[in-house]
């Protein structure tokens, strides 16, 4: 397959020269053609949607330049898996994309809901698209069966934490997408194993606020029972 410069050039003003390089060894692998369009701009990545000979992916990168990596080095060092990880910018985001790959590698094969991870390449990671051409909806933003979409998502923390034996540690409505009437919990490079330091705490917050946000929609979802229930349930 020819792997063109040119179309990469065109977001040469959002991409270093390096991510280049890292999306046209992907694009070389078969894993997409070409990106499609920019589907969001957060605080540590730019996701896009990408082509492929079947279908559309998602294809996240994170920044390289202008990430708080004093701050991502400080979670990811205390993460056992990723321990060794060496003080440098570049170092820590890729482990950051690492660490989000593992982490849906691992929810999606044990059926928690989740975009499927396809492949990831220093700070480049794709993942199954969830979304059509109109783009993919945040919890936040749609109409949704509150009841039903609430016991998928508690029932999803507790098959993190039972199975998988992770906590997803940045868990709020932006972080969930709507899509095929189900709700997929995204984002996992924050996603910590419960040997991590005060993880309790974390899933504590991340339960706090998802309860919050569908309660505020009409359920009664209540702390202490929801927590036990993950745990031990
Ligand atoms: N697999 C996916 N399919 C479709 N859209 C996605 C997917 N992953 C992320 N997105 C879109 O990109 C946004 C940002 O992704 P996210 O992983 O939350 O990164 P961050 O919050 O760190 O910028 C999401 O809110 C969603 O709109
Ligand atoms: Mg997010």
């Amino acid at each position: 397959m020819a792997v063109s410069r040119e179309k990469f050039k065109t977001y040469g003003s959002v991409f270093d020269e390096k991510t280049i390089l890292a999306l046209q060894r992907l694009e070389g692998r078969g894993v997409f053609n070409e990106l499609l369009s920019p589907i969001s701009v957060g605080k540590e990545s730019n996701v896009f949607s990408a082509e492929t000979n079947n279908g559309v992916v998602c294809v996240k990168i994170y920044r390289l330049n202008t990430c708080d990596f004093h701050k991502m080095y400080k979670y990811i060092s205390q993460d056992r898996r990723f321990n060794g990880v060496q003080k440098r910018r570049r170092a820590v985001v890729f482990a950051w994309c690492r660490r989000e790959f593992r982490n849906l590698k691992v929810a999606h094969k044990l059926k928690v809901n989740v975009p499927k991870p396809i492949a990831f390449f220093e700070n480049v990671l794709v993942m199954e698209y969830l979304g059509d051409k109109n783009g993919s909806f945040k919890l936040r933003e749609s109409n949704f069966e509150v009841r039903k979409y609430s016991k998928i998502v508690l029932s999803d923390l507790q098959k993190l934490y039972q199975k998988c034996k992770l906590v997803h540690g940045d868990l709020s409505e932006f972080n969930i997408l709507d899509f095929k009437n189900k709700p997929y919990i995204i984002d996992f490079s924050h996603g910590m194993k419960l040997d991590y330091p005060n993880v309790e705490e974390y899933l504590e917050r991340d339960v706090k606020t998802i309860i919050t946000f569908f309660n505020r929609r009409g359920c009664k979802l209540e702390f202490n029972h929801l927590i036990e229930e993950i745990k031990n349930g």
